[in-house]
């Protein structure tokens, strides 16, 4: 009797070992192309406690926090290059030979999928798979700027109103309209296409286009016909953040083939290289396509997007970056834009001629808030001297979204040559008042965050005018008569509302 419940104590014991490599498959279709994306979890056991490792085919963490209680299990996972040091939970249950996992969630809408390991080997250490191992980089040295992106850069971005479901007919109607409408004559000219362009790669190695882009070069000669300048998305991973495929091991190639396309303008989003690079490869894995780039002879402006991770503005700029993104991705509502916007206060420092902070690309026209918000949308992006891509479907804008993207007067305080960013001067509750130096006098912006209308005051003894200076308010296209002894600017600030003046 004793023996048996030693047998039955000791299989259960095995069965509850968590030690060992497990994974996860599945095959899915996003848009026209097929993937298999397999998860990995490796686990070391110590006693009722684990470690580990987790990867994707976009991400690899560290596995912290293990803990076996009977068949249930709890950890974290840990991102290296998430310096908030935030920890994703997760939960699980072993049973035989699988482990269920799910990630614990508490404010979803839907409850997290359900993933089943089942286990590969008893190997306790991560090997990266041999084809994505990489040689070392030599030693990282800064390089100087390419010279493109003068000003902030001025366009379109497929991303925020299409997603996937851009196609080569969409990018013509829209670089159309661009003309039409007098955006182009306004200052934007680069045509972004983001991500869920890629193909496959052929017998060479070069990436091709999917179903939705039968011709690349064709419609960048299209493009080009109507003077605009056309962008493409990839990344320094294996896979695009969509799941399409990236230009990992494949720089150079890319590279050329872009610019026998006449591609103008690069975003390189970091996604995937997450589960190939560690943070200390994240410079040199940059830098290799901004080399690349140069290398191929055309002027391709190269933006970073990397989500403002290891503090991207104190080198982006030494890597051969035009932008840098510096906050995750923006949605289309007030709370996000205001969030992502007011935030980038104290990044001034870094941003400049040929290299700016990039809070992400604009919502205006979408729908989420309202035109108030959208106009204090663009008055803060171009206080801060952020590139202008405009995010909606130019074909159908509204003349008061069409009014706000082209008003030249603010356009200008985006794309003064001085190029300073902006920065807040005085903060009272959700009142803020924001100054930008330009090359011949300053802008102010008042902001009211808050649900009521304010009257808000400059005093201009404070920002060391002896009297009223010259003023202009840049949304009411008029000249600012002096007021109150030519000693303050008032006037009222709707709820959610911004003033742009341009002062000299
Ligand atoms: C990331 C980027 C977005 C967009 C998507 C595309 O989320 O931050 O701007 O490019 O990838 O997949």
């Amino acid at each position: 009797m004793r023996a048996l419940t030693f047998l039955l104590l000791s299989i259960t014991a095995v069965a509850a070992d968590l030690s060992g490599t497990w994974q996860f498959s599945v095959t899915s279709t996003s848009g026209p192309n097929r993937f298999t994306r397999t998860t990995t979890y490796v686990f070391k056991t110590t006693g009722a406690a684990f470690t580990g490792t987790y990867v994707t085919d976009t991400d690899r963490r560290e596995i912290v926090n293990g803990k076996i209680d009977g068949n249930q299990i709890t950890f974290d996972t840990k991102s290296e290059f998430d310096d908030t040091g935030r920890l994703t939970p997760y939960k699980g249950e072993i049973d035989g030979d699988t482990v269920k996992i799910t990630r614990v969630q508490t404010n979803a809408k839907n409850p997290p999928p359900v993933t089943t390991l089942t286990r590969l080997s008893a190997d306790t250490a991560y090997h990266m798979p041999r084809e994505l191992e990489h040689k070392p980089f030599p030693p990282f040295k800064p390089i100087a700027s390419n010279g493109l992106a003068k000003t902030p850069p001025m366009g379109w971005n497929s991303w925020n109103k299409f997603a996937g479901r851009i196609d080569d007919k969409a990018v013509r109607e829209i670089a159309d309209a661009m003309v039409s409408s007098g955006m182009r004559d306004a200052g934007y000219v680069y045509v972004n296409i983001d991500d869920t362009w890629e193909g496959e790669r052929d017998a060479q190695g070069n990436l091709r286009t999917n179903s939705k882009f039968p011709d690349m070069k064709a419609l960048a000669d299209y493009v080009h016909s109507k003077g605009l300048k056309l962008g493409i998305y990839s990344g320094p991973g294996p896979r695009t953040c969509a799941g399409y495929i990236a230009s990992y091991q494949h720089e150079e190639q890319d590279a050329r083939t872009w610019a026998a396309w006449g591609i103008d303008y690069l975003k390189y989003d970091w996604c995937s290289a997450s589960a190939v690079y560690h943070r200390d490869e994240m410079q040199s894995a940059y830098q290799k396509m901004a080399l690349a780039l140069r290398a191929t002879g055309r002027p391709i402006v190269f933006s970073l997007c990397q989500y403002g991770w290891l503090d991207v503005g104190s080198w982006g700029a030494s890597v051969g970056g035009n932008l840098w993104r510096t906050t995750g991705d923006i949605s289309d509502r007030w709370d996000s834009m205001s969030r992502i916007g007011f935030g980038q206060n104290g990044r001034e420092k870094v941003a400049g001629p040929g290299h700016w902070n990039d809070p992400d690309m604009l919502e205006i026209g979408n729908g989420g808030m309202t035109d108030m918000e959208y106009r204090t949308h663009m008055t803060l992006w171009s206080m801060l001297a952020a590139p202008l891509l405009a995010g909606n479907d130019l074909r159908s804008m509204t003349p008061t979204t069409q009014a706000i993207l082209t008003n030249k007067e603010v356009i200008a305080i985006d794309q003064d040559p001085l190029g300073a960013q902006g920065f807040r001067v005085t903060l009272d509750g959700e009142l803020e008042i924001w100054k930008k130096p330009l090359e011949h006098g300053t802008a102010f912006a008042l902001f009211n965050r808050g649900e009521t209308q304010v009257k808000m005051v400059i005093r201009w003894k404070d920002y060391g005018y002896a009297a009223q200076p010259k003023v202009r308010d840049l949304w009411a296209h008029k000249d600012v008569p002096p007021a109150n002894d030519f000693k303050e600017y008032a006037e009222f600030v709707a709820p959610h509302g911004s003033i742009l003046l341009r002062v000299e």
